[in-house]
């Protein structure tokens, strides 16, 4: 059988009122992933369908980021909120075209499935012109409710517009509808606002179908697939269902986590085999863990790749452009930040590793600090392998230490430094014996004056 052609339709026009934020409600996210950008993911499952997305005549951003997630996606505006069918026309020119399916999904829906999306397409492809997606919430109030007689959905009743009796069905509309793309349009032109709210309700399209003796039929599936997000308070709950999803993969996957529930990870997070995480580790976007690392607890990982048994933590920080090669060791207090640590490099305690590389095998002491921001621009500072940065150097960047060099405790590094070299660039230490001895005698003897504020404790005695 040839393969079908799809247009999916993604409608984000609503306005998000309830969530009392400034940010358009469907750029918000879950697991580092824009409500949106999920959508589109699932959609991109299926690599050839067609993505026209709805937006409000201010919907610059929301149309910015569909194109990112899908470059090739049409925008549409729907000039005013005139309801979900009213949504769905504005995006009349691209189902004109005829694709085989036309599937409309919310852009505030973010855990629907790629699977389910396949099954409402399959039951098309079994002759049902609209197909929806229905579930049983433990709470149906505001929801749609399915009408049906056997196999076959009659008609979508709105939770303002049902009676008593429609109001106790427990099969609710989960938002989800997929059209035969033949009879899409002759559906959808036919819907009125001729209800409570004066809107055109995309739910309309069953009991039309029936008239013009199509068959609709709808498909169950469990709430969290459908699960809208009008709040913030349902935006954590679908953070923490997603966040379950992700851990249950992640250990499918073969890592070991200690405590899952502990451990937050972003959609791309990508965990090899052998890999253990210990608790209270949160995975930004981008990050990319080798097998056999360790990433200890309290860590924060962000565009970051961790290489083929390095230890990571407890309490390191990895920030965007971090590359670290096999076995490097990243200690507590450690914050990284664009840049490379070669294979056996070691930054154990409290550094700040920002726009480097450094070499195998180097290890760069407790308290380094690369200084990278001159307060205008930013610098690069290279470490060579196998050298050895002393306790609390700055090492002020542009700036190159040689392979195998040295640079002593306490060192604040202006010039570079040749291979195998020791640089030292601190204070000379003076020792002034029996000082101590002299000061505490004379204070004993009442001969110290009162401390004129800003003299040093030191200049009446040496
Ligand atoms: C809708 C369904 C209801 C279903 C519920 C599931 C209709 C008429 N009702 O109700 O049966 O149980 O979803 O969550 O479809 N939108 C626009 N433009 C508009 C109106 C809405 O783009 O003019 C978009 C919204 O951004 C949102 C989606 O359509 O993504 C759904 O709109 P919403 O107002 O949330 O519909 P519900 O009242 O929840
Ligand atoms: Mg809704």
């Amino acid at each position: 059988m040839p393969r079908r052609s799809c247009l999916a339709v993604v409608l984000a026009a609503g306005e998000g009122s309830r969530m009392l934020t400034s940010r358009p409600k469907v750029l918000h996210r879950i697991a580092g992933r824009s409500l949106l950008g999920h959508v589109l993911a699932a959609l991109r499952a299926d690599g050839q369908t067609e993505v026209a997305v709805v937006v409000s005549p201010s919907g610059e951003a929301v149309a910015a980021e569909a194109k990112t997630a899908v470059p090739g996606a049409e925008v549409f505006v729907q000039s005013e909120p005139r309801g979900t069918a009213h949504a769905v026309l504005a995006a009349k020119a691209a189902i004109a075209r005829g694709a085989d399916d036309v599937l409309v999904i919310f852009s505030d829906t973010p855990l629907v499935r790629s699977q389910t999306l396949a099954k409402l397409r399959q039951a098309l492809a079994d002759g049902a012109a609209v197909v929806v997606l229905g579930f049983r919430p433990a709470d149906p109030t505001g929801y749609g409710r399915l009408v049906t007689q056997g196999d076959i959905l009659t008609a979508i009743v709105e939770h303002a517009d049902a009676n008593a009796k429609q109001r106790a069905i427990t099969l609710c509309n989960g938002g989800l509808m997929a059209f035969a793309g033949a009879q899409a349009l002759k559906i959808l032109n036919q819907i009125d606002s001729d209800n409570k709210k004066h809107e055109f309700y995309l739910t309309d399209a069953i009991a039309i179908a029936r008239r013009m003796s199509l068959k609709a039929v709808a498909l169950e599936v469990t709430e969290d697939e459908v699960t809208g997000i009008n709040t913030k308070a349902q935006l954590a709950n679908a953070e923490a269902m997603m966040q379950q999803r992700l851990r249950q993969a992640a250990l499918d996957a073969g890592a070991t986590l200690v405590a899952p529930e502990t451990v937050f990870l972003s959609v791309d997070t990508k965990l090899g085999r052998d890999v253990t995480v210990e608790p209270y580790v949160v995975f930004g976007p981008g990050v990319t863990v080798e097998s056999g690392a360790t990433i200890r607890s309290f860590s924060h990982l962000d565009g970051a790749h961790v290489g083929k048994n390095a230890i990571v933590g407890p309490f390191a920080r990895l920030r965007p452009g971090t590359r670290l090669g096999e076995e490097v060791h990243v200690g507590n207090f450690v914050e990284v930040k664009e840049a490379v640590l070669e294979a056996g490099a070691k930054a154990n305690h409290l550094a700040y590793i920002g726009d480097a590389s450094v070499g195998a095998g180097a290890n760069v002491g407790a308290g380094t600090i690369t200084c990278n921001y001159d307060g205008v621009a930013k610098h690069r500072t290279e470490i060579g392998k196998d050298a050895f940065i002393g306790s609390n150097s700055a090492l002020v960047a542009p700036v190159t230490i040689g392979d195998g060099a040295y640079v002593g405790t306490g060192s604040v590094i202006t010039q570079n430094v040749p291979a195998d070299a020791l640089a030292l660039a601190r204070g000379r230490q003076t020792v002034k014996e029996g000082w101590a001895k002299r000061l505490r005698g004379r204070k004993s003897a009442g001969k110290t004056k009162p401390q004129k504020s800003g003299k040093a404790a030191n200049a009446d005695v040496t």
